[in-house]
């Protein structure tokens, strides 16, 4: 019996234990961060949220963050931002066109506000080229106050959202237009000239002239053959 009594009595005991082992964190990587949470509690950013949702650009994220060790910056414009927008803006963009835009709101690099003071100019987003007619963006920083500039739109990060050492979102007073959209390409380049045939006697400076030329050489043979002929047959004719 009193063998009974301190079996139940350990078992008792162990059953607490368990209990209190129990809410104990189940190890494993920690989820994956969800964007549209996080940006949905910080507010005003409800236009930016429907924009990374259409033009899919919240999956790239996503899969980013899982996949990447560079991390990632993302610039959202407020909704006042958009409605600040000269009217009908963001209408007259193509789909392609609202894909690139939010791609242009979004480094493929972790910065921390101190960090933007050592970037180097003009600095790469995920839309890609940093040439004067495509998506650069620089950014000029006094102390942790930094301003962006794509040379359209001049911008100031008013508030960070979010950061840990892997994603950092920050909110800008203004939509950052890429000078891709409104600065027309660089002229096509000429066509190199076709260097003119060194031929004898010929001055032609393009290929189509050659053609045209040895057309009319080659109608000039036939019109003199054609001559020839004639005054041939002529002479054949009178000799008879
Ligand atoms: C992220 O959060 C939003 C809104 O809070 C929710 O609708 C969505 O299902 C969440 N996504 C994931 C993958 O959990
Ligand atoms: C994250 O990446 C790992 C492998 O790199 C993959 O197994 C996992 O499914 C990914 N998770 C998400 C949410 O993409
Ligand atoms: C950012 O721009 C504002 C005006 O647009 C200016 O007052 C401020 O000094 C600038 N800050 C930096 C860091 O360039
Ligand atoms: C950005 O910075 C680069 C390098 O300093 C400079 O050449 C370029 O003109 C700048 N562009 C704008 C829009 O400020
Ligand atoms: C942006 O700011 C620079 C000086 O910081 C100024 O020269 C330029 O005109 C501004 N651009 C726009 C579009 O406001």
């Amino acid at each position: 019996m009193k063998h009974i009594f301190l079996f139940l009595f350990f078992f008792f005991l162990k059953c607490i234990g368990i209990l209190a082992q129990a809410p104990a964190p189940a190890p494993g990587p920690p989820p994956p961060l969800n964007v549209t949470k996080i940006l949905e509690k910080a507010g005003q950013c409800s236009t930016f949220i429907r924009l990374l949702q259409n033009t899919q650009q919240l999956n790239e994220i996503t899969s980013q963050l899982n996949n990447s060790n560079n991390g990632i910056t993302m610039f959202v414009p407020t909704d006042n931002a958009f409605l600040n927008m000269k009217a009908g803006t963001l209408n007259s963009f193509t789909d392609q066109q609202k894909a690139e835009l939010i791609q242009f709101h979004i480094l493929p690099t972790y910065y921390s506000l101190t960090q933007f003071q050592t970037a180097s100019n003009p600095l790469r987003t995920q839309a890609g080229g940093t040439s004067n007619r495509e998506f650069p963006i620089n950014i000029t920083t006094i102390g942790s106050s930094v301003n962006i500039t794509t040379g359209i739109v001049n911008a100031s990060v008013s508030n960070t959202i979010y950061t840990d050492n892997q994603l950092a979102i920050y909110q800008v007073d203004n939509v950052l237009l890429p000078l891709k959209f409104f600065v027309p390409p660089a002229p096509a380049p000429a066509p190199t000239p076709i260097t003119p045939k060194k031929k004898a006697g010929s001055s032609g400076s393009s290929a189509k002239q050659d053609d045209a030329s040895s057309a009319t050489s080659l109608f000039q043979e036939m019109y003199k053959g054609g001559v020839f002929l004639f005054f041939f047959s002529a002479a054949s004719f009178w000799s008879l």
